[in-house]
Parts: structure tokens; C-alpha cells; sequence
């Protein structure tokens, strides 16, 4: 297993600061920068678009892990490609063609993930591996942050723990919703080897960020 990364979800940053709250994420020691995009219709929540994402793009070099919620999400993926996304994520109930849309993403030159809602099965998967870089485990279900961690998702972790070491691949296996340093070490324990955390990386403001990261980490 991968030391864990660790992904802040900017939908717990303030929106009025952006940018700011990017650097200072990414100073704390933030992997990834998790960008959770919303349409009113796949979720009940709207957010922000590839405009934001490319306004953000300077103000970090770490990855940009984009989770879209968003139906359809095909017209949408040139423009999130173009404005910084280094990970494109998927919902599997949000288009036709999963295998389709995951190598339009491949096609753009950037990682593929899918994200599995609660009442996904793992096996949604199955057949789509082979174009995979990121399977995302939703903890809560998808449209806002600080819900509390669904504990029946860590025998889904597990079960896709070992069906990503039996395909031999590299596929990051990631966990996103109501984590905080309580339910990570039990994700980690699952298997996942990325964090996203909204609640738990932003409380406290810019001065408690790294220790909110290290806290993530089982550090401190
Ligand atoms: C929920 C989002 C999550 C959310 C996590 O739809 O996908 O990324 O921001 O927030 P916390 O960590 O507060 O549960
Ligand atoms: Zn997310």
C-alpha cells in the first residue's frame, strides 16, 4: 500500500478567498487539490465550473483532482482538461457510456477515475479497469460536505482493495466523504490510499491547516 495522499476538498474553503485558500492548502502539505464540481441535477448542490478551476490553476502546481457530479458529463470534459484538471473523476449513473466517456477522458491526456455512490457496486468497475487510474469511493452521499462517514463503505473499500491488486495495475483507490482522523485510519485500514477531506482540512482556519493535514496523515 501507498503512503496515504491526502486530497482537501476546496468546497470547505471560503469561496470569497479562493486562491488564497489553494496556497495555503498546498503550503500545508495537501497531495492533491480536490475540486468538487455540482450541477443542481446529478446532486442537489451547485458549485463552480472550469472557470474557477482555471482561475485557481496558478495559485498551485499539485495535482487537481476533479470529481464531477455533473449529467451529462461529456460536453464538460475538453473544458476541465483545459482549464487544469490533472485527474478527471466520473460518476458511472451520470452518462450512457461509462467506457466511452473514460477514454474520452484518456484521450485528453488525462488520469480517469470513477466514483462509486453508496449504493454503487463495486463491480460497476469491472469492465472499465483497463482505463483506470482512480477509483473514488463516495463515504457519503454526493452534494455536501460535512456529513457523517457511511461505515458500511469500508467493506467496499476492501473488496476493491483486492480487486485492484489482483488486476496488477496502478489505480489509486481514494475515499471521499466524512473523513476525519477518527474514520481515516479505518479507510486506511480498508485499503483506500487517498484521502479526500473537506471539514476536516479547512476547520479552524489558515493557521490550523497543516496540523489539520498532519492529523489526516495519523501524524501528531
Ligand atoms: C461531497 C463531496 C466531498 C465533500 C467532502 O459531495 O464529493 O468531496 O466535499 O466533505 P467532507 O470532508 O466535509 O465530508
Ligand atoms: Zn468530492
Amino acid at each position: 500500500q501507498k503512503p496515504v495522499r491526502i486530497a482537501p476538498s476546496i468546497l470547505s474553503a471560503d469561496f470569497a478567498r479562493l486562491g488564497e485558500e489553494v496556497r495555503a492548502i498546498d503550503q500545508a502539505g495537501a497531495d492533491w487539490i480536490h475540486v468538487d464540481v455540482m450541477d443542481g441535477h446529478f446532486v442537489p448542490n451547485i458549485t463552480i465550473g472550469p472557470a474557477v478551476v482555471k482561475a485557481l490553476r496558478p495559485h498551485s502546481a499539485k495535482p487537481f483532482d476533479v470529481h464531477l457530479m455533473i449529467e451529462p458529463a461529456d460536453p464538460f470534459l475538453q473544458a476541465f482538461a483545459e482549464a487544469g484538471a490533472d485527474c478527471i473523476s466520473v460518476h458511472p449513473e451520470s452518462g450512457p457510456h461509462l467506457h466511452r466517456t473514460l477514454q474520452s477522458i484518456k484521450a485528453l491526456g488525462k488520469r480517469a477515475g470513477v466514483v462509486l455512490n453508496p449504493a454503487t457496486p463495486p463491480s460497476a468497475i469491472f469492465h472499465v479497469m483497463d482505463l483506470l487510474d482512480l477509483v473514488l469511493v463516495m463515504s457519503v452521499n454526493p452534494g455536501f460536505g460535512g456529513q457523517k462517514f457511511i461505515e458500511g463503505q469500508l467493506d467496499k473499500i476492501a473488496e476493491l482493495r483486492m480487486r485492484i491488486d489482483a488486476s496488477g495495475r496502478d489505480i489509486d483507490l481514494e475515499v471521499d466523504g466524512g473523513i476525519d482522523r477518527a474514520t481515516a485510519p479505518r479507510a486506511i485500514e480498508a485499503g483506500a490510499d487517498a484521502l479526500v477531506a473537506g471539514t476536516a482540512s479547512f476547520t479552524g482556519g489558515p493557521g490550523a491547516y497543516a496540523a489539520n493535514i498532519a492529523a489526516l496523515r495519523g501524524e501528531g
